[in-house]
């Protein structure tokens, strides 16, 4: 049984990269569950309705958000309303929406948990006793659980993974649109990589348009960033889930640019 996992799709070249390689990537993988990242999807601020419907169409089974869920305010006409959406589920109580779906297949049904990271973003409830909750939760009704942690340090990343070793599938971070290379299966049968990386511009600066960042980092003075454009990288996850334990055998991470074509 495989999980694919895309990374945080950024803004219109996101989405097009994805568009067109998802059809490829189902055929060659066939994964039973698909869930996305989308919280850039809206010119890297946020997610719409229609976004979120496209993606949904394109075979996308649930989308999972981060610190920027709030940016775009279409989002408040519809995440009570879409339970695929989710947003991270250590938002203080009161926020809309959910911070965990489930995917129901013939095969099984697996638990999708967002959470994000207090480490350099904002002060949230505690990610590690909300896992907890979720969890719990999460195992009453089936063994396959995948969390994406939207965290910007890698040691809070790895500490969640450890935290939740063998009572999780997967802990896959996001949000720093950089993939990491740590893929692994940790003791008890977690699987975990640190960050998946993004579907967005290739020759941006973590997808924004360089200059503004670069003045930004010269200057220190407010600045607007844009999303930058084409060509476009495509960062994923595939991982393998064990039928018997519902832990993870084994992480493949994937990786489509001009450098690293897409192989049949
Ligand atoms: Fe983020």
């Amino acid at each position: 049984m495989k999980l694919l996992f895309i990374g945080d799709i950024m803004g219109a070249p996101g989405r097009d990269i994805v568009k067109a390689y998802l059809p490829l990537l189902k055929r060659k993988y066939q994964p039973t569950f698909l869930v996305a990242n989308g919280e850039n999807a809206a010119h890297g601020r946020g997610i719409t309705e229609k976004i979120a419907k496209e993606l949904f169409e394109g075979g996308v089974q649930a989308i999972t958000l981060g610190n920027h869920t709030w940016d775009n305010k279409d989002i408040f006409e519809f995440i009570d309303s879409e339970p695929r959406l989710i947003r991270p589920a250590n938002f203080p109580a009161g926020a809309p929406g959910q911070g965990i779906t489930y995917i129901k297949q013939p095969e099984g049904e697996l638990a999708v948990i967002n959470l994000q990271g207090r480490s350099f973003l904002p002060p949230l409830e505690c990610p590690f006793q909300t896992a907890d909750k979720l969890v719990e939760q999460a195992r009453k009704r089936t063994k396959y659980i995948f969390v994406d942690f939207h965290a910007e340090a890698t040691s809070e990343k790895q500490a969640l993974a450890w935290y939740l070793d063998g009572r999780v599938s997967a802990v896959v971070g996001t949000h720093t649109h950089v993939q990491t290379a740590d893929e692994r299966v940790l003791p008890q049968g977690t699987g975990f990589l640190c960050d998946v990386g993004m579907c967005g511009p290739m020759n941006g600066i973590l997808g924004m348009e360089r200059e503004a960042v670069i003045r930004k980092f010269l200057t220190q003075l407010p600045v607007r960033f844009e999303v930058a454009g084409e060509p476009a990288q495509l960062n994923a996850v595939l991982i393998t889930l064990d039928k018997a334990t519902g832990h993870a055998k084994k992480l493949e991470r994937i990786r489509i640019d001009d450098d690293h074509p897409f192989m049949e």
